[in-house]
């Protein structure tokens, strides 16, 4: 039976993950406005995922006889200064998230809720490797170079770690 305070906490996951996916989706579009389409394609890619995340908190919350809340949603950042900017955003709000998986796992931790501190255990390697896959990117944008035709291979690395499926860290070290 899930206390009331990790019931809560988990529902703030669920309005965090929701808040991923919105960033994502806002970055896809901007991507696509600077005829980046290979990382729009990445970064739609990761906002779906990001929606699957929420969603696994959701299910899990009413699995064990929470109520799980639709959450409201911030408009994210729909304007960036440059790829660079945008990815480090990206990386940004990704160490928010993993502070936040943290927290609630910390306090399944301590309510000897060991289901719910299993079932975090998942957000926990996954932002992992969401920080990995974000400084590799990262790094590689910087070795590239956004000048003359950067851009345009910026564009064909990002497309190339969507792979037809959400991206992974363990795409990005391959
Ligand atoms: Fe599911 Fe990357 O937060």
């Amino acid at each position: 039976m899930l206390s009331k305070t990790l019931e809560k906490a988990l529902n703030e996951q669920v309005s965090v993950e929701a808040h991923a996916s919105y960033a994502y989706l806002a970055m896809a579009s901007w991507c696509e406005q600077q005829g980046m389409t290979g990382a729009a394609k990445f970064f739609f890619a990761q906002s779906t995922e990001e929606r699957s995340h929420m969603l696994k908190i959701f299910n899990y919350i009413n699995s064990v006889k929470g109520h799980a809340l639709a959450p409201a949603v911030k408009q994210p950042s729909v304007k960036f200064k440059g790829i660079v900017e945008m990815v480090k955003e990206a990386l940004a709000n990704e160490q928010k998230v993993t502070a936040s998986v943290y927290k609630v796992s910390e306090l399944a931790q301590d309510e000897k809720d060991y289901a719910t501190y299993n079932f975090m255990q998942y957000y926990v390697d996954e932002q992992r490797e969401e920080e990995v896959l974000f400084n590799h990117i990262l790094e590689r944008i910087e070795l590239i170079g956004t000048e003359g035709m950067g851009k345009y291979y910026i564009d064909k690395e990002l497309e190339a770690l969507t792979g037809g499926s959400a991206p992974t860290a363990e795409k990005a070290a391959n």
